[in-house]
């Protein structure tokens, strides 16, 4: 594909002269040239060394496909996007996506599926744990027209997940599919998995309802699309890593997790409420703690809950700036900014849910509904007000 252009032409290659020279050419040169039948998307955070054996090993696989390969890093230490550019610079099947500011797998999958103008649409992961060997069958299955999503499974027969998994994943991976099973009716051997091909379109219409937080874009895909979807499964041996460590942790999890009461609830309570109220729960632990720690050492009331709702608020902030809001979190000078915002939008949210609760318990005078009524009011505001200006996205 890359040596397509006429003979003719005499424009030289657009690496030489930079962008303008695009400007410059012909029209007929474009045409010369059409986009890939399939787009390849791998999300990458600090894969370095895997990089360049995936683009390799993508070449034998999908030899006699017209593809690309869209790696969407981001922003990691290790230097995997120069790895990517210096791989793009040199081969046009292959492209790259540096996203500033933002994490988050399902964020970067979607943005990588959605930046492709191919009608076919892979996701794999970096390190080399998929078995790239099952693409061109997977592309064969889908361009055959009844397919609309294929995945690459762990659990059909002939797949395994015995190689690349410790017990305790395969353990907690074999729960997690169970839930998603008998919770959102889905039916796959491996909604889990992060190896499966789809038809643009699919894409394009559930695009604006997915999370972009979590490793489970598969799960949420199916999930979310209103049409259903024909899916086919096929099996492979999930890999040992090669370079590198896993990001899975206790916060995808949980995560994991928040999406499954997201897609029950119809989208209504979203996982980023959720781990703002549990955070919130834990910081009325962190508030009667420290109250009774401060009254055991003698302060009087007023400067203990004084002392108390300022340590809470500052566990609250310190913690939605971890996790709730890991992928827009504060640092540095703007970690102080953020904690006087929070604790701004807060006061505000207290005051709310006092004068609730009040007007509330004067015309039904049953204390724990209308506490119940101010802490949601309260609760609700912080939520809303903090996502759109302390961590509002950038
Ligand atoms: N851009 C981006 N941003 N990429 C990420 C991020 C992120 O925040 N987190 C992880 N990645 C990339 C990794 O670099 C890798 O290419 C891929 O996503 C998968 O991450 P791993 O850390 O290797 O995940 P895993 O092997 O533990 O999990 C596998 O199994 C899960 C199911 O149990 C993956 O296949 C998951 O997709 C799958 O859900
Ligand atoms: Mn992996």
């Amino acid at each position: 594909m890359a040596t397509a252009t006429p003979e003719a032409d005499q424009t030289p290659p657009s690496s030489a002269n930079g962008p303008l020279t695009a400007a410059t050419r012909n029209s007929s040169d474009y045409t010369a040239q059409p986009g890939p039948e399939l787009t390849v998307v791998v999300p990458t955070l600090n894969e370095r060394a895997n990089v360049p054996l995936l683009v390799e090993r993508l070449a034998e696989a999908l030899d006699g496909i017209d593809w690309e390969v869209v790696f969407v890093d981001d922003n990691s230490k290790d230097g995997t996007m120069q790895v990517v550019r210096e791989l793009a610079g040199a081969n046009r099947r292959v492209r790259g996506i540096h996203r500033i500011f933002r994490r988050g797998l399902s964020g970067a999958c979607l943005e990588g599926m959605l930046s492709s103008s191919a009608p076919i649409v892979a996701v794999m992961d970096a390190d080399l744990q998929h078995d790239e060997t099952c693409l061109s069958e997977m592309f064969r299955l889908i361009r055959n027209g009844d397919t609309d999503l294929v995945v690459a499974t762990r659990y059909d027969t002939g797949g395994s997940a015995t190689e690349g998994f410790g017990d305790v994943r395969a353990r907690g991976s074999k729960l997690a599919i169970q839930l998603a099973k008998s919770l959102l009716k889905v039916d796959m051997s491996d909604p889990m998995s992060g190896f499966f091909m789809l038809r643009h379109e699919v894409v394009d219409a559930v695009a604006p309802r997915l999370s972009q937080q979590g490793f489970k874009i598969l799960l949420d895909i199916v999930a979310s699309s209103r049409a259903p979807l024909r899916i086919k499964e096929i099996p492979y041996r999930f890999r040992q890593r090669l370079h590198g460590e896993s990001k899975l942790d206790a916060t995808v999890v949980l995560e994991y997790l928040g999406l499954l009461v997201a897609k029950l609830s119809g989208d209504l309570v979203s996982t980023r409420f959720l781990a703002f109220g549990m955070t919130g729960s834990a910081g009325v632990i962190v508030h009667l703690a420290v109250l009774r720690l401060l009254l055991l050492n003698g302060l009087s009331f007023t400067p203990a809950q004084t002392g108390a709702m300022l340590t809470a608020m500052t566990f609250n902030y310190t913690v939605n700036n971890a996790l709730t809001y890991r992928d827009r979190r504060r640092t540095g000078w703007r970690f102080f900014t953020g904690l006087a915002m929070f604790a701004g939008l807060c006061s505000f949210g207290l005051a709310a849910g006092v004068g609730i609760s009040s007007v509330f318990y004067q015309s039904e005078p049953r204390w724990w509904l209308a506490g119940l009524a101010g802490a949601a009011v309260g609760s609700i505001w912080n939520y809303v007000t903090n996502s759109a200006i302390t961590w509002r996205a950038r």
